[in-house]
């Protein structure tokens, strides 16, 4: 049985069409492509219905968090997208997540964003949060299962924390060690993702900004399915 594909890439390029090309280009490597801020904010839901028109599966990283009638009416207007995943801040809590769960179709799944990649304790501190990064990772994965979020974002450093808690874990900030770590601050390899218990990870500028984006996202699946081997064999 082939293993599952568990690499996602975000399209963050500036134009359309280059999203789309990109798109194209890395389909036999990725389980789904990932429209998210930049990208919507410019060209908004013809991009993501010319993707799935495309038969490309999406992940619509929008991390809504408003109150939870605005999110609810946010998720009724991408319902029809037809989206894999879409992401909602844990922060926005237990009620506005459940909003989201509700007025998407069961074929979306809601993922809350814990604590973004870019924060470190040191950020986190000054924010005022009176625990540690990982305690609050935990905390806020917590409330989003329990009000009905279908998996969690988090980073590869604590994906051994959330133990039992479920859902699916979607994991940003990979970086081989080679490329520049721009302005993630919680980052990890694809490999330790995969075998600490990720399903998805989730990958930018190392596949778009290489020089061969096919060749970096096949040689990222070479490394996840090695992940993979050791994972099943525990
Ligand atoms: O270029 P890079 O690999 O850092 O891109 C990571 C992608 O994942 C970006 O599109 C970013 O918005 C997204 N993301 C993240 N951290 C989160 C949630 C999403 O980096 N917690």
């Amino acid at each position: 049985m082939r293993p599952p594909k568990r690499l996602i890439v975000a399209l963050d390029v500036p134009t359309r069409a280059a999203a789309v090309a990109l798109a194209n280009e890395l389909r036999d490597h990725v389980a789904m492509v990932k429209v998210g801020l930049e990208a919507f904010v410019a060209h908004g839901a013809d991009l993501v219905r010319e993707l799935r028109g495309a038969g490309l599966e999406v992940f619509l990283d929008l991390k809504l968090h408003d109150i939870p009638r605005t999110v609810a009416a946010a998720c009724r207007a991408v319902a029809a997208l037809d989206a894999r995943l879409v992401t909602v801040h844990a922060q926005g809590g237990g009620p506005m997540i459940t909003a989201a769960r509700d007025a998407l179709p069961t074929t979306t799944k809601v993922i809350a964003v814990t604590a973004l990649t870019s924060l470190d304790d040191a950020i986190v501190s000054r924010l005022g949060v009176a625990m540690s990064l990982g305690a609050w990772v935990h905390v806020l994965a917590g409330e989003a299962l329990a009000a009905g979020a279908d998996g969690v974002v988090t980073s590869a450093h604590e994906l051994m924390l959330l133990g039992d808690l479920g859902g699916l874990r979607i994991v940003p900030g990979v970086r081989s060690g080679r490329e520049p770590v721009g302005d993630q601050r919680r980052v990890a390899t694809a490999y330790d993702a995969v075998q600490r218990g990720a399903d998805y990870v989730v990958v930018g500028r190392p596949i778009i900004e290489a020089p061969r984006p096919a060749d970096a996202a096949a040689a990222l699946a070479v490394e996840i399915a090695s992940a993979e081997e050791v994972r099943h064999a525990r």
